[in-house]
């Protein structure tokens, strides 16, 4: 079921945006109209729907909207022209008061620079949204206690921010969104200012918090690699528009466009699919006397064994859900069909 849904989205800042609308409409690009009337076209008609309980990943060029289209998500930016609905209620319909609370309940946004509080210590920033929402002195301390263990910041509690290194205050940040126990979690590059080994990191975190307790997740990044190894689904975006939504096997096996095309030439294959991938693309049944292979295990870790041995049968938790071929291999690390 959709949980968050985006239809038709444009979003266009300047002035005076009557004649950037009316160029649009002419099928204008973004550049023309910009020299012609001065107005920015963010993000142009763009449409997805993010179901519950998944990580779903927009990604796409420095300037390509990515930002924007997440900021009408929760009304920080009001669309020009089309519809957000949470939960089926229309985002843009809501008044005020009604916006408020649902981004206080039920939708946090996590952004690239998390902008803690410098004076206040760790367990201080955590406890801000509960403060904001009227939670008494005890069960704050408990749930930030709580939330500084999940995030694996145990002990620092009492420092400050900057005392902290960047990847720990990112985990502040982190810890910050998630106290409030929100359904729906927004992430603008969040791990972007990170070294690698520490995003990495923080990407197993929150694949593990996702283990423990199925969120919502739109999570923006224009780092390819980070998009396919924590998305289940995602959307690319080009120019404002989105070109390409879909699991990232589909993606790789067949872009929309060869702007995607491009963007996930350099992907590594061998780390962002597992097997059950592959053999999710091969409806034949799976014949029971093949060597087995469990889903989750990483494309890398079994493409020796099925070029050399031929077909397994990749199941998952016992239930047999395809069959992983040679063949199915060296078209999806070819990119090609
Ligand atoms: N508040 C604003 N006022 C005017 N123009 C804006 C505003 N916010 C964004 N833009 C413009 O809209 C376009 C899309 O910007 P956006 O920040 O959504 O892109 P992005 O994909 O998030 O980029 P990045 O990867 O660099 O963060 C850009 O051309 C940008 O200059
Ligand atoms: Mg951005």
């Amino acid at each position: 079921m959709s949980l968050i849904s985006a239809e038709g989205l444009t979003k266009v800042f300047g002035d005076d945006i009557e004649p950037a609308l009316s160029m649009l409409d002419d099928g204008a690009t973004k550049a023309e109209i910009l020299e012609r009337t001065g107005s920015t076209v963010a993000v142009r008609d763009a449409s997805l729907s993010v179901r519950e309980g998944e990580t779903f990943v927009v990604m796409g060029r420095s300037g390509s909207g990515k930002s924007t289209l997440l900021r009408c998500l929760n009304g920080l930016v009001v669309p020009t022209r089309g519809h957000v609905h949470v939960d089926g209620e229309e985002l843009t319909a809501m008044s005020r008061e009604r916006l408020r609370e649902v981004c206080r309940t039920r939708l946090t946004m996590v952004f690239q620079q998390f902008g803690l509080f410098p004076h206040r210590t760790v367990a201080g920033n955590v406890a801000f949204g509960l403060e904001v929402s009227g939670v008494g002195p005890e069960e704050r301390e408990r749930r930030v206690g709580q939330t500084l263990a999940q995030v694996g910041l145990d002990g620092y509690a009492d420092k400050r921010p900057e005392e902290l290194s960047g990847g720990m205050q990112q985990r502040v940040g982190l810890a910050r969104a998630l106290v409030t126990d929100p359904d729906i979690l927004l992430m603008d590059e969040p791990f972007s200012a990170l070294d690698p080994l520490i995003r990495r990191e923080l990407q197993d975190e929150l694949m593990r918090l996702q283990r423990e307790r199925r969120r919502t997740i739109v999570f923006i990044t224009h780092d390819v690699d980070e998009a396919f190894r924590i998305a289940d689904r995602l959307a690319i975006m080009e120019r404002g528009t989105v070109v390409q939504t879909g699991a990232p096997v589909d993606v790789l096996a067949e872009p929309a466009t060869p702007y995607v095309r491009d963007f996930v030439a350099d992907v590594d294959r061998t780390r962002a699919l597992t097997a059950g991938d592959v053999a999710g693309r091969d409806a034949r049944e799976a014949d029971a006397t093949l060597p087995e292979v469990e889903a989750s295990t990483a494309l890398g870790a079994v493409m020796a064994r099925v070029l050399r041995d031929g077909a397994h049968r990749v199941t998952d938790n016992g239930r047999a859900v395809g069959t992983i071929t040679p063949a199915a291999i060296a078209q999806l690390l070819d990119g090609a069909d």
